[in-house]
């Protein structure tokens, strides 16, 4: 590892250089001091499970994006490499998942690493068996355990019961902490281009990035554990929040409470007005949660309050974008999938490079 230089160092040496190479020996310093800095934070994630986006530091978050950046340049170079061969992954699914289940698994095969799969009727779940002791269980097969459970509070529940790191994949309606980290990264690549994605060095490269950006949640905000986690990331930052929801779906209240700050500001509508629109850089839609409904009835009641369509586009910046975590139902027509501000699906895509970053710094 290269020697960090003392003051008194640098002076000794400093002794013999023109003022160019003085600043040149500076600059060294500087890069070297950045490297370290870097590799602690590295360090500090490694063996760690992410239940909350709370778990995470803005330095270890700017660690997680430039890591993901890294990732999708050697994806797109040569597929993937060899680092987490040896290591196993289990993925334990009690909720139906696209996106995170396979995400997951293919950012760990993507790196050389193996994956077993679990889910709630093929598990000893089904007989019984407490979520402390099935994955009691299978850390002994495995390095690392992403969960999903229809319970909020399920994912922290489990860590604590093990020794491994657990990610959490969604529990309930609590927290999806690996979507909040998708979704910024998405955000920030949107917005800014892949030039600034790529070098999010630090905590101040993510705020300089977000600063004075307005984002606008459309939809279920009470059962949405995906705008839940993403809100608790963004009010770290100066940015402005709306959100927009029927009365009976609105955001938790100690969320909103929470989301003003110093640097962030929100508001709350019921509607999702023209003013809202155009202001907003990042409209976020999610789908109206069927599954967190007592009764049909309630739920047809809400299900289609909003729909995003080529019109609702036209209110928009240029270069706003639309992100939606997905699966969606009607809340966004399939005619606004052709537009350049449709970002969805790349936000799908960026999911496996943040999984894969993930992956690799807490198995290291
Ligand atoms: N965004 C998301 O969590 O999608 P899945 O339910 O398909 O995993």
């Amino acid at each position: 590892m290269a020697e960090v230089a003392t003051p008194n160092m640098r002076e000794a040496v400093g002794a013999h250089f023109t003022p160019v190479k003085r600043m040149a020996a500076g600059a060294k310093d500087e890069a070297t001091n950045a490297k370290l800095a870097r590799s602690s934070i590295a360090e500090s994630l490694r063996g760690t499970s992410l239940t909350a986006i709370g778990n995470l530091s803005n330095a270890q978050i700017a660690e997680i994006m430039q890591t993901a950046g890294q990732m999708r340049d050697m994806v797109t170079t040569s597929g993937g490499d060899e680092l987490l061969k040896g290591k196993i992954l289990t993925t334990v699914f009690y909720e139906p998942s696209t996106r995170t289940n396979c995400s997951f698994q293919a950012a760990m095969l993507r790196q050389g690493g193996s994956v077993i799969t679990v889910n709630e009727s093929s598990s000893s779940a089904a007989k019984g068996e407490t979520l402390g002791d099935t994955v009691r269980c299978l850390e002994c097969y495995s390095d690392v355990i992403v969960l999903r459970h229809p319970r909020s509070g399920a994912a922290a529940e489990a860590a604590a019961a093990m020794k491994k790191p657990l990610l959490n994949a969604g529990d309930g309606v609590g927290e999806h902490p690996s979507q909040a980290l998708l979704d910024l990264f998405t955000i920030i690549d949107e917005l800014c281009g892949a030039a600034v994605s790529a070098k999010l060095e630090s905590e101040g490269a993510l705020a300089s990035a977000l600063r004075g950006k307005t984002v606008t949640m459309v939809g279920d905000l009470k059962n949405g554990r995906t705008v839940h986690s993403l809100t608790k990331l963004l009010q770290r930052f100066d940015v402005n929040l709306r959100f927009v929801s029927p009365a009976v779906l609105r955001m938790p209240a100690e969320i909103v409470a929470n989301a003003q700050g110093e640097k962030c500001t929100r508001t709350e509508h019921d509607m999702l007005t023209p003013e809202v629109l155009a202001e907003s850089d990042i409209l976020y839609v999610t789908r109206v949660q069927k599954e967190r409904f007592d009764t049909e009835e309630a739920y047809n009641a809400v299900k289609d309050s909003f729909i995003i369509t080529p019109e609702t586009l036209g209110r928009m910046k240029a270069s706003a974008r639309v992100l939606h975590p997905l699966p969606r139902i009607n809340e966004i027509d399939h005619a606004c999938d052709a537009d350049p501000r449709a970002a969805y699906f790349r936000q799908m895509t960026n999911g496996m490079y943040v999984r894969m970053a993930l992956l690799r710094l807490i198995l290291g």
